[in-house]
């Protein structure tokens, strides 16, 4: 039996659409639908029900977290770019109050000197990088044991 409590919106960022044509050495070569359907279904072993969102405006993502908390319990934010200055997106995130987790495909520590920094840092509950599609595998546990998803 699973818990009312255990919705989580994935959120992708700038430049998410076109995945598949990115670095394949950096992000792997799959599709954002590709990276989806394996977050859903990992989310369903953990009890936790995933819903998707991806645009390339910043404002448009700034307005869905807005209406984050009539949406989730939770939300796994991969902002791409947007990670590394946008005061805007990180200040609208902060405002939804709900437990997020951070991630990225590629090991940002170690690539260029700007990627270090994280807009998000003492927002979220934990910063996941370098893992490839598994990160998000490890994001959703992190979701399901903060929201107790899964338990009676
Ligand atoms: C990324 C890392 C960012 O630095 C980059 O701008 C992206 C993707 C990742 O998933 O590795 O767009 O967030």
């Amino acid at each position: 039996m699973t818990t009312s409590r255990n919705r989580v919106e994935v959120m992708h960022g700038v430049n998410f659409d076109v995945l598949e044509r990115r670095d394949p050495n950096i992000y792997g070569g799959l599709s954002l639908r590709e990276l989806e359907v394996r977050i859903k279904r990992w989310a369903r072993e953990l009890g936790l029900e995933a819903r998707f969102f991806q645009t390339n405006s910043e404002g448009e993502f700034c307005e869905h977290l807005h209406r984050l908390p009539e949406l989730t319990d939770a939300a796994i934010i991969n902002a791409g770019a947007w990670t590394h200055y946008s005061r805007a997106v990180a200040d609208a995130l902060e405002i939804t109050g709900m437990p997020a987790v951070e991630v990225h495909l590629s090991d940002v520590e170690s690539r260029e000197e700007w990627r270090r920094l994280s807009v998000f840092e003492g927002i979220v509950l934990e910063k996941i990088s370098g893992k490839g599609p598994d990160g998000y595998r490890e994001a959703l546990e992190v979701v399901a044991r903060e929201l107790g998803a899964g338990e009676d």
